[in-house]
């Protein structure tokens, strides 16, 4: 089996390769700042293990897996602006660093980036991909706008966070999969049940991410530890201890929500977590999200050592530290 990190070097040898003008430089620098800052690349290394367990080489898919990583990469420019984070993978974020304006506009010079990338394919191709990516990219902005809409909703459903966790983050690594599966020729049967597995996989992710914000060890996270808190935002944790907290819990973590001092605002709402053992009520939910991957990929006639780096990567994410 090849390890993950073929796939890694593979991505990131394609990154550091990308060319882009040089001039203006204030709306291209900040794109290959936050290009070079890393990051796991899992949505690339998805398209590419998608491709070769269809029985492509994974070179294939090279233009989709790069094409979803510099979406991606679009995405968290935007969300570090209406998210107001000041750290991205240990950095600066580009709208700190530089400004909003520049936020904004190299966001979208990024995502043009990512459809020229994506047009590279012939057109028979192209014609299979169009779709499931623009299906995917309007449901990252739709889950977007959701997820800014529950920071000033007093109450969310549970099931209304997952649909808007679903659209912001899990579509895309549905979508991932789903492109490495179209460029191999896989049936439509297989690439949806794998597209399948890549949404109840980033649901699973999300919600990692979401614990990392609280529990994660600030040297190994790269963002602001605790920026969930301080910006209101529905996550699994908060709307899980408001559905199980006692009244004065729930008066309190209230009350905490239009409160301006941010050291308290997260010790707080981290000893009201803590009494009601939100850690490992999400936990719980992480795991049987990561099941129900477990048994979209079980679906898929191939032998199983087939399906042995999708597995590892996925076991791989969910064990993360950032
Ligand atoms: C961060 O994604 C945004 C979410 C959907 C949670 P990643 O955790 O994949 O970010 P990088 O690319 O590895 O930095
Ligand atoms: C980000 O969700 C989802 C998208 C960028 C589309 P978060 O806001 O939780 O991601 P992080 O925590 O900033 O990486
Ligand atoms: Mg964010
Ligand atoms: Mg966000
Ligand atoms: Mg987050």
């Amino acid at each position: 089996m090849r390890s993950l990190s073929i796939y890694q070097d593979f991505v990131e040898a394609e990154i550091t390769s990308y060319n882009l003008p040089a001039s203006p430089n204030n709306l291209y620098e900040p794109i290959t700042y936050f290009l070079g800052l890393g990051g796991k690349r899992m949505r690339p290394v998805l398209a590419l293990m998608s491709a070769e367990l269809f029985g492509s080489p994974f070179e294939a898919a090279k233009d989709a897996a790069l094409s979803v990583e510099l979406f991606h990469n679009f995405s968290l420019i935007h969300d570090d602006i209406m998210d107001a984070a000041p750290l991205r993978r240990g950095q600066e974020t580009v709208h700190k660093k530089w400004s909003e304006n520049v936020g904004i506009l190299s966001g979208d010079a990024l995502l043009i980036e990512a459809y020229k990338t994506l047009a590279n394919y012939p057109p028979e191709i192209l014609a299979k991909l169009l779709p499931v990516f623009n299906k995917t990219a309007t449901e990252v902005c739709e889950g977007q706008q959701w997820d800014v809409d529950f920071e000033t909703m007093e109450t969310v459903k549970i099931d209304a966070y997952i649909k808007m966790i679903a659209y912001k983050t899990a579509v895309l690594v549905g979508c991932s999969l789903k492109m490495g599966a179209i460029v191999a020729g896989a049936s439509d049967s297989d690439a949806n049940d794998l597209y399948d597995f890549g949404v109840n996989l980033g649901l699973a992710f999300q919600i990692q991410d979401d614990i990392l914000d609280v529990y994660a060890d600030q040297n190994k996270f790269g963002k602001q530890l605790g920026g969930d808190i301080i910006a209101n935002k529905k996550t699994f944790l908060l709307l899980k201890a408001m559905e199980t907290a006692n009244e004065a819990q729930l008066r309190e973590l209230k009350a905490l929500s239009t409160t301006d001092d941010t050291v308290q605002k997260i010790d707080q709402t981290m000893a009201i977590y803590g009494a009601l053992d939100i850690k490992a009520k999400a936990t719980d939910k992480m795991n049987e999200y990561h099941d129900m991957a477990m048994e979209n990929l079980a679906h898929i006639a191939l032998p199983e050592e087939k399906k042995t780096p999708l597995r590892d990567l996925a076991e791989f994410l969910l064990g993360r530290e950032h």
